[in-house]
């Protein structure tokens, strides 16, 4: 035999001068869920190890993350009252509102990006405001998703990440914002975004399930590739900084599919319900967390995202570390 792909392999020395793609914790971005009321920490049964924070543990999180060298966090608020538009998303003292400002306060160095959807604060708990016919008004919802984005950009926020599926959401929030005097603040979009079954026990942390119906009339068929190709291409044309797809594990070839078909940055969400399995198997004792987490990441990377939005994000960085 002339090739031995094995001699690559025989020791840690040689592996590491070979290895193909490096997970870093400032690839990782840890989503936090910050609740308005309370004054204790809420376990959300189905996400072990995830809580809905009051604004005082929301602050010691963002102090963890800025210590572990994280990307950055994502914040999703819960607010106290909904109603049909969802119009606490672009109040000057929202739950998100306040949040940014504490955060940026408390811990100016952490980098903080806030998640635009309205599901978290409509009663309905669809992704917008309803016409007649209860079917998602896109292009009223735009008008709605500027207001808030402007309100973010006020408190102090890093970066805005658009989760709604409206077309034409890009354009609209970055008009909104140059029109504002925030030309320098980024668009993260879900370029990609599937109307998926995993995101579960995350509605259970947002408290945002929709009352009636699902999002299939917005969100994207899991069924379709090429697609995510042509919602790519519009979020380009509209300014987008950074294009996602979401979910991960079984979006991995959607995930390749942009890396190759753009030179923006390429985000992937590694959602709730990936997580929770791997959660639920680790509690059994059926499978090693800490490998099959790292095992997943590293794939996340090697399918060509530059950055995971992921759950499990402070207790990678810690065995990245070499901690725990
Ligand atoms: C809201 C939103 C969702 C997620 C992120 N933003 C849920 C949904 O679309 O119903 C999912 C995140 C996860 O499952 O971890 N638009
Ligand atoms: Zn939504």
């Amino acid at each position: 035999m002339r090739y031995r792909p094995r001699r690559l392999r025989r020791n840690q020395a040689i592996r590491s001068m070979v290895r193909e793609n490096h997970l870093r914790p400032e690839d990782l971005i840890q989503p936090l869920f910050v609740k308005e009321g309370g004054s204790v920490p809420q376990a959300v049964p189905s996400m072990p190890g995830v809580f809905q924070l009051p604004l005082d543990q929301l602050v010691e999180e963002g102090r963890k993350a800025r210590d572990a060298g994280l990307g950055g966090v994502i914040l999703f608020g819960i607010p106290e009252g909904k109603d049909p538009e969802g119009s606490e998303a672009w109040h000057a003292e929202g739950i998100i509102q306040q949040a940014v400002r504490r955060l940026k306060e408390a811990v100016p160095d952490l980098y903080v990006i806030v998640d635009a959807c309205f599901c978290e604060y409509t009663d309905h708990g669809h992704c917008g405001v309803l016409r007649q016919d209860g079917v998602v008004d896109n292009d009223l919802t735009l008008d709605n998703l500027r207001k808030a984005v402007v309100s973010y950009a006020e408190a102090g926020a890093d970066m805005v990440a658009p989760s709604g599926m409206m077309d034409g959401m890009v354009d609209a929030i970055r008009s909104a914002l140059d029109e504002s005097g925030y030309y320098e603040l980024p668009v993260m979009a879900y370029t990609a975004k599937y109307s998926s079954t995993y995101y579960g026990p995350f509605r259970d942390a947002a408290e945002s399930a929709p009352s009636h119906g699902d999002r299939r009339g917005y969100q994207m068929d899991p069924a379709n590739g090429r697609e995510a190709v042509r919602e790519l291409e519009l979020d380009e044309a509209e300014g987008a900084d950074i294009v996602m797809v979401k979910p991960g594990l079984a979006f991995m070839d959607v995930v390749l599919r942009l890396r190759q078909s753009t030179d923006l940055p390429v985000a992937v969400y590694n959602v709730s319900g990936e997580y929770s399995m791997i959660k639920a198997a680790a509690e059994r004792g059926w499978i090693d967390e800490r490998g099959v987490v790292l095992e997943t990441l590293t794939g996340f990377k090697r399918a060509g995202a530059d950055l995971i939005l992921t759950y499990h994000a402070l207790d990678a960085a810690a065995w990245l570390r070499g901690e725990a």
